[in-house]
């Protein structure tokens, strides 16, 4: 059975189980109840979106699933096995990579560092093995189509958008199997945005589980196979992108629509 297949009540069928998911999470920084209740349950070789207002609790979520914030209430499940990630270092260890919406890298130091960051290249035990380095990052950048002049650049010296870019090839560069992005086209143009949607396809043609936030709908509908939308900290639904509407979602993220026919929901 396909992972595309669908069940005679129209309920989209999973071939394989979810890589990663979440199950009643709630979170609370002090007062503020960011996450009230968030199920999510992502697949391989699907492009997962969350969607939301300002403010909603997608990127709690995210942290939440890359091991930096730990959940109050609820599971986080890796490959259906409950897991509690203690930092960002056993989320890699689980097969995740993160690009965070505030990029996390070091300004100070180049393109090709940035990118190795994490794992490094050596010669012997100790020598960074410099020139590895820089035809690794260059071979990356090259694979994935990307052009930001030289990997000696420093970053701190590049646009927003080509930073934006960097720290999406140095997730994708971990080859690892699930992915996930916060707003990773927020400071991007029309024709990077479009790259980066390239390079979300491919990860989903590669098999990998992939996680994004945006606030960018068009972008959204264009590569999303499952939509779930946040507000005021719950996921109010999980809808199949092709079951979907550009107006149903904004109702959703909005409030304006609360029902959701369960028949079309890819829930979690
Ligand atoms: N470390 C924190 N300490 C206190 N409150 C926080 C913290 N992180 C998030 N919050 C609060 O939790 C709520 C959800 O924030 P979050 O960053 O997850 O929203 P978001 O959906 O990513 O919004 P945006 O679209 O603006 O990025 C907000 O009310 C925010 O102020
Ligand atoms: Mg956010």
């Amino acid at each position: 059975m396909s992972a595309r297949s669908e069940k005679a009540d129209g309920v989209p069928e999973q071939s394989g189980a979810p890589a990663l998911a979440l199950r009643r999470i709630g979170k609370a920084f002090g007062q503020v109840k960011a996450l009230a209740r968030v199920d999510l349950a992502a697949y391989p070789g699907e492009i997962h979106f969350i969607v939301g207002d300002n403010g909603a609790g997608k990127s709690t979520t995210l942290k939440i699933l890359s091991g930096i914030y730990q959940a109050d209430e609820g599971e986080v499940l890796i490959h259906q096995q409950p897991v509690h990630m203690r930092d960002a270092s056993e989320a890699h260890r689980h097969g995740i990579a993160v690009v965070h919406q505030d990029l996390a890298l070091v300004e100070c130091l180049d393109v090709a560092t940035n990118m190795a960051l994490g794992a490094i290249p050596r010669r012997g035990r100790f020598m960074l093995d410099r020139a590895r380095m820089e035809r690794d990052a260059a071979e990356v950048l090259a694979n994935l189509k990307i052009r930001v002049g030289s990997v000696r650049t420093q970053i701190g010296l590049l646009s927003g958008g080509e930073r934006q870019i960097v720290a999406i090839a140095r997730a994708v560069r971990m080859n690892l199997p699930i992915i996930l992005l916060d707003e990773p086209t927020a400071a991007l143009g029309v024709r990077e945005t479009a790259h980066v949607g390239d390079i979300l396809d491919e990860l989903r043609r590669q098999g990998k589980t992939v996680i994004c936030i945006s606030h960018d709908l068009e972008f959204v509908f264009a590569h999303a196979d499952r939509i779930t939308v946040m507000r005021l900290g719950n996921s109010v639904a999980t809808l199949m992108r092709r079951n979907t509407t550009r107006d149903e979602v904004v109702g959703m993220i909005t409030g304006t629509i609360e029902a959701l026919d369960p028949e079309r929901a890819g829930a979690a």
